[in-house]
């Protein structure tokens, strides 16, 4: 063995695999509900009471109590140690390992993210909650209802509303200094050159981009179409958060977290530009749509969509940059192309999007 593994290392492959394949790849898994289940493979039974959580990336037997995560399973199932297990993981998402000596800093690192992830969870919550309560929430209301978005369909996406102004946020949770600096690192707050620092996103419908776990990482906004804000230049029709140490755009699908939520099977995915072509199809009944973040689709994004799937629908907008970026994208999926995976594309009439077309 070749030193220590560095915990960072070991929290960024846990984001990466998802425990439900790596058992699934062993012990045949059955989706009930939102949880996965099989015969229990640490004891003997006949009725299932094996289950593992995609939410919670654990695995628990009602029957014998056996529970633990992906790491854990390996070593129970496979006999290998913690780190064989780990090695046998990053093998599995294709990640080269990582090795080093000690180091002071890595449980600093870690809590770090820990309340970052915390603090996303509050802004998330606030934006919702003013898509509800502030007093010009009508606006954002009424702007998805004339596309189409029922109540229904805003709850399972937590659509909300970042209010018009410059601190609404800060002035929410930015108490102290540390939490402002927090809200800068996950791309809530943009720091002045002047010193202080102000809302990234304003009078804007607030999407948020959640991980495997369901957690919020980052959030889309799009602008509201009578947005009055002055500036040197008109605001962007939609923002996206910065990369942070919590979200990596070539790796993250908005929409992914919610299809697994609503299939049962994932008999395919498909590939969209936008956020509200991945709400709009959902309201529509297809729920195995995603969107990569205004990137191309990157061999990670796949490599993802790959493990959970065989066959991937590209159904880019119809217009020059659509049929672009399907040239693009055909380009990245040739080196992960093998036996029984399968790509296809779908061209909409010219100035149709998915959104529009469903419709
Ligand atoms: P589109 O302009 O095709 O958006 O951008 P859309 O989904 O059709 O928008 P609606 O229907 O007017 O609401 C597709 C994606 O490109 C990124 C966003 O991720 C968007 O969903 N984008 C677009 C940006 O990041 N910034 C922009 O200003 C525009
Ligand atoms: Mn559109």
């Amino acid at each position: 063995m070749a030193g220590l593994i560095p915990q960072s290392f070991i929290d960024d492959l846990m984001n990466r695999i998802d425990i439900v394949e790596v058992i699934d790849g062993r012990v045949p898994l059955k989706k009930t509900g939102r949880e996965y289940t099989a015969c229990c493979p640490f004891h003997n039974e006949k009725t299932p009471s094996f289950t593992v959580s995609p939410t919670k990336q654990f695995y628990h037997c009602f029957g014998c109590g056996a529970h633990g995560t992906a790491i854990g399973f390996l070593m129970e199932y496979e006999h290998l140690s913690f780190p064989e297990s780990v090695e046998e993981l990053a093998r599995l998402a294709g990640v080269p390992m990582e090795y080093e000596g000690p180091s002071p800093n890595e449980p600093v690192r870690r809590k770090k993210d820990e309340s970052l992830y915390d603090l996303l969870a509050k802004v998330d919550q606030y934006y919702r909650q003013q898509l509800r309560q502030h007093p010009q929430s009508r606006r954002a209301v009424d702007y998805l209802k004339q596309r189409g978005v029922s109540g229904e369909i805003a709850a399972e996406f937590g659509l909300g509303f970042a209010p018009p102004g410059w601190d609404n946020l800060e002035r929410q949770l930015g108490q102290s200094a540390e939490v402002r600096e927090k809200l800068v690192s996950t791309g809530m707050l943009i720091k002045k050159d002047s010193g202080g620092s102000y809302d990234r996103f304003r009078d804007r419908i607030m999407f948020p981009i959640r991980d495997r776990r369901g957690r919020t990482i980052a959030f889309g906004g799009r602008i509201l179409p009578d947005n009055q804000e002055k500036g040197d230049k008109p605001p962007a029709k939609y923002l996206n958060s910065p990369e942070t140490p919590l979200f990596h755009k070539g790796q993250e699908l908005y929409g992914l977290y919610e299809a697994r939520q609503a299939l049962r099977d994932i008999t395919r995915l498909m590939v969209v530009e936008g956020y509200m072509d991945v709400v709009a199809l959902a309201q529509y009944g297809i729920r195995y749509a995603v969107a990569t973040l205004g990137t191309a689709t990157t061999e990670e994004h796949l490599h993802k969509l790959f493990r959970l799937t065989p066959e991937i629908v590209f159904c880019f907008d119809g217009d020059r940059a659509g049929r672009e970026a399907a040239w693009r994208a055909l380009n990245n999926a040739l080196p992960v192309m093998r036996e029984g995976r399968q790509i296809r594309f779908m061209f909409l009439p010219d100035g149709e999007d998915p959104d529009s077309y469903v419709r």
